[in-house]
């Protein structure tokens, strides 16, 4: 279905709400409650998760930001002249303006996101600013099967492009499925540009997510605003708290809000019970070691060709074709 936004032809896949709703009340079901972290990013949840890049503690941004700068000019010949990007959750899309700064005629921007006024946002900027591109966004659930739309000119390459970690909140199947998807749409000549978080001292990770400013913990709370909002739902947002910390034994950040009293809360028809101190797991974040990820991609049939890092090494950017 595509639809005019002004400039920008926008495609939207089919409403997903009850679906949503499903996954929500089954994820409330289990022992330890679950709520998968893709419901952070309504608007109110994507403008706080850029607020959480601009705080001091959160490294990964400017860090990766750090290695496109640095890189960029190697980045864009190896992708080469007229490529298709497709992005992934790409959000406000800084770090994509960069790259298309750098790329040889870029022809064709595919944004992938679920928060749409973000994206449209950023495509219409991006549409003004580059003129000679091709910008066709979608609204969808990456995580779930949606259609691209096809551009006017055929591409010499399909490059998807996943930066920001985002691959960390994925279980290792599911990344591994993702990646499946990925090397699907980058099809035979094309590559996949990934930013991946890496292992480090647990002080600079648990910083990262317990920022002093506290806008994590407003972004973390926020998926209870937004389940009241849109779901049904009768938190009482002030008696639960963020709590998130680093699993070294999984080699991942944890994200939980956690139940200040014994309670009980409402989700539509539906009611769910909390002890005091109880629980719900919203989120990790995966940090790999490089023959860790190199790994995972080897197992969707990607191989790793180029990595990047900052001279910390606390991420890098990998360009990965297939194998
Ligand atoms: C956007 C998924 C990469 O895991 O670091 C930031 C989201 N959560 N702070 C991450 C997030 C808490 C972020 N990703």
């Amino acid at each position: 279905m595509g639809k005019q936004a002004n400039d920008v032809r926008l495609t939207e896949q089919a409403e997903t709400n009850e679906n949503d709703f499903a996954e929500i009340v089954a994820g409330l079901s289990g022992a330890q409650k679950f709520l998968s972290p893709k419901f952070f990013y309504d608007d109110t949840g994507s403008q706080l998760f850029e607020m959480i890049t601009e705080t001091p503690e959160y490294y990964p941004t400017q860090t990766e930001l750090g290695i496109m700068q640095d890189h960029g000019d190697e980045i864009a010949e190896l992708i080469g002249p007229q490529a298709s990007l497709i992005e992934f959750g790409s959000g406000s899309s800084l770090k994509t303006r960069l790259l298309l700064d750098q790329m040889i005629e870029p022809a064709v921007y595919v944004p992938v996101d679920i928060s749409r006024e973000l994206l449209v946002a950023s495509a219409k900027s991006l549409n003004a600013d580059f003129p000679d591109l091709e910008v066709l966004p979608v609204v969808a659930d990456f995580t779930q099967a949606f259609d691209l739309p096809s551009p006017r000119v055929m591409p010499l390459r399909n490059v998807v492009y996943f930066p920001g970690s985002t691959i960390g909140n994925f279980e290792p199947e599911d990344a591994k499925s993702l990646l499946d998807v990925m090397y699907q749409e980058a099809g035979e000549d094309g590559a996949l540009l990934i930013g991946v978080d890496l292992q480090k001292e647990k002080s600079v990770l648990e910083a990262a997510y317990n920022d002093s400013l506290g806008v994590t913990a407003s972004f973390n709370l926020n998926l209870l605003r937004r389940l009241n909002r849109e779901f049904g739902a009768n938190f009482d947002v002030e008696s639960f708290e963020h709590y998130a910390f680093y699993n070294e034994a999984m080699g991942r950040i944890e994200m939980h809000l956690r139940s200040k009293k014994a309670q009980n809360v409402r989700v539509g028809r539906e009611t769910f019970s909390f002890r005091a101190g109880e629980t719900i797991h919203t989120e990790n974040s995966h940090k790999f070691t490089k023959e860790g990820f190199r790994a995972l991609a080897a197992r969707a049939d990607f191989e790793v060709r180029e990595v990047w890092t900052d001279d910390r090494d606390y991420f890098s950017v990998q360009y990965c074709t297939r194998s």
